[in-house]
């Protein structure tokens, strides 16, 4: 229907005659001079229609979002508007035909919206239509294309696997789906590909990615949605080294692709327990520091009784040191800090704050001279300076004072939002003791290999053993995870009997599985990266509402479709289903 977008014209097309389409972001009606702005996927341009025109009573009825044609010359403009790539011109429009009317939009299409996240998600078409939404959803079709041209050029290859199929324990509960054909039985929707994954590395694929939907029945957040997208990849004949080499290749050509930024490769390297003990956190944002500070030796002096009991419980004294936050945070506000440190699982938050005089705080009066200058010298504190400090497990401390250490970055200002670190954490724990279940549970998923010097622990002493396992993180987010898988069945058996399978339950939930092993399985390995979460930080968002067309809100409902919903009593008959009210 057109001859140009409405991003395209410039002072040099100005004589010739265009069409264009789209929809009217605004009208103006300066009482002679009607004025439109077409828009479209591309951008706008201004439409002028005079008076005399034959069209000029059509263009008076013109309301926000018709859909228009419009055929003219394009002039020069007087009042140009130099925030538009098309602001020199307008279109003298000759013919204007309404392909549509609309009804009035219950929010308004423009980059900024105060509509409330209900409204938008209600309409989301319309949502849609503003145009940062669509540089989102273009940007995803961006990385996508970026990802497979990489993938392709090193002779990967996307196959699909099953929707429908068995349940792979990923950790999340199960979308079940019923099967009519055998009332009672049902297929689980994938958490993640990863039995296929390396069955498709025993079929001799060698190569395999595929950018493949998920399922996983959690509680939403920002960073998760109930179904969501993954890059997923597999190899074999390659060990750690090699995955990373491919991700950090695959990520620098995305951001260079997408944002023509160069990402530094390879990648910093931590082990989990380094993340843990220095950020707090296994997804550590490194574009500040702020580091967790163990100053337990130093506790040990000062009578303080609080920090004598938990060190006596074989616990830990550990700091974070604030620059400039003794002015910034009264005591008020450090009693919201000592909340949030409570939320998460510290018994309490202790604190100083370095002043002209000396220090000030909350135990200030078990430190004397001596101890006030060893404090000073091992945390170098500076004037201003405000020490948070828990007394607590490792792991609790870790905990609370890693969100702590985000908080007050955040408030403090000091996160570069522009920078982009990304780091690999390895050396994973092999299990984690789950206290819901009493038992070990796989902290991965039950098919990572152990390392190769401690495969004898994975029965006797679980808690030693580590993983082939890594996870690379940008700016505290976890993008992808993957390990070296164990390619042999007695360890894959050992390993199920680690985390309390019974053989009947092997048997009868991954025979086929284990079977497979025993057919010249390849020593293989791989990982996942979550694409939504790489859209989303590729847009400098903060959640994958806005790079997802069609999510799921907090609720878990579809506030457009009104998904879940109630299904016909034939339907339940059908695959034998009663529901319990
Ligand atoms: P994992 O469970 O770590 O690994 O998932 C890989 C990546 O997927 C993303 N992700 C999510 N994104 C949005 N919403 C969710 N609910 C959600 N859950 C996970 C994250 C995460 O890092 N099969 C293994 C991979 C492997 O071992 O190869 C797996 O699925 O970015």
């Amino acid at each position: 229907m057109r001859t140009k977008n409405n991003n395209e014209l410039r002072l040099t097309n100005v004589g010739e005659t265009v069409t264009l389409v789209g929809w009217c972001n605004k009208k103006r009606d300066l009482g002679g001079l009607v004025f439109l702005d077409l828009r479209d996927r591309y951008g706008i341009t201004q439409l002028v229609i005079e008076p005399h025109n034959k069209n000029y009573a059509k263009a008076l009825e013109v309301k926000n979002e018709y859909v228009l044609k419009a055929t003219g010359k394009v002039v020069e403009r007087s009042n140009k508007n130099p925030n538009l790539p098309t602001g020199d011109i307008e279109v003298l429009v000759d013919d204007l035909v309404i392909l549509n009317t609309a009804e009035n939009p219950p929010l308004l299409i423009q980059d900024q919206t105060d509509a409330l996240e209900e409204v938008r998600m209600r309409y989301r078409y319309l949502d849609l239509r503003r145009p940062v939404m669509q540089k989102n959803i273009i940007m995803r079709h961006k990385v996508a294309m970026s990802i497979r041209n990489y993938l392709d050029a090193l002779d990967f290859i996307e196959v699909e696997t099953p929707l429908l199929g068995k349940s792979t324990p990923e950790g999340a509960r199960d979308f079940l789906v019923p099967s009519r054909v055998y009332p009672g039985s049902f297929y689980a929707l994938p958490q993640s590909p990863q039995m296929y994954k390396q069955l498709l590395m025993i079929a001799g694929l060698e190569k395999y990615y595929q950018l493949v939907k998920c399922f996983r029945d959690e509680d939403l957040r920002a960073d998760r949605q109930l179904e969501f997208t993954q890059v997923d990849i597999e190899m074999s004949f390659i060990d750690e080294e090699d995955i990373q080499e491919v991700v950090e290749g695959m990520l620098k050509r995305v951001w260079k692709d997408t944002l023509n930024i160069d990402i530094p490769t390879p990648f910093p390297r931590i082990t989990y327990h380094e993340a843990m003990n220095k950020y707090g956190t296994d997804k550590p944002d490194t574009r500040f520091e702020l580091f967790l500070q163990d100053i337990s030796c130093w506790a040990k002096g000062l009578n303080f009784p609080v920090f004598d009991s938990a060190l006596n419980k074989g616990g830990v004294v550990k700091a974070i040191v604030v620059p400039f936050g003794a002015e910034k945070y009264s005591r008020k506000e450090i009693d919201r800090l000592t909340e949030i440190a409570k939320k998460y699982h510290a018994s309490g938050l202790a604190w100083l704050k370095v002043g002209e005089n000396g220090l000030s705080g909350s135990f200030v009066k078990y430190i004397n001279e001596e101890n006030s200058q060893k404090l000073s010298n091992q945390l170098s504190l500076k004037n201003h300076d405000l020490v948070l400090v828990v007394a607590d497990s490792w792991e609790n401390a870790n905990f609370a004072l890693g969100a702590l250490r985000l908080q007050v970055a955040k408030e403090m200002n000091l996160i570069d939002q522009k920078q982009f670190n990304f780091l690999w954490v390895v050396d994973w724990p092999l299990f984690e003791y789950s206290e819901e279940e009493k038992r070990y549970v796989a902290a991965h998923h039950p098919f990572t290999s152990p390392k190769d010097d401690q495969v004898y622990l994975m029965l006797t002493a679980p808690e030693k053993v580590l993983a082939k396992a890594y996870d690379v993180v940008l700016n505290g987010y976890e993008l992808g995870g993957g390990s070296i898988r164990i390619h042999n069945q007695e360890i894959q058996n050992r390993m199920f009997k680690a985390i309390g399978m019974l053989d009947e339950e092997i048997e009868q939930q991954f025979s086929f599985f284990t079977d497979a092993l025993k057919y010249g399985t390849p020593p293989h390995g791989g990982i996942a990266l979550g694409f939504d979460r790489i859209a989303m930080l590729l847009t400098y968002n903060t959640s994958l509402r806005e790079v997802i067309a069609f999510p799921k809100a907090a609720s878990a409902r579809c506030l457009m479709s009104d998904a879940p919903s109630r299904v016909s009593e034939r339907q339940l008959k059908e695959l034998g289903i009663k529901i319990d009210e």
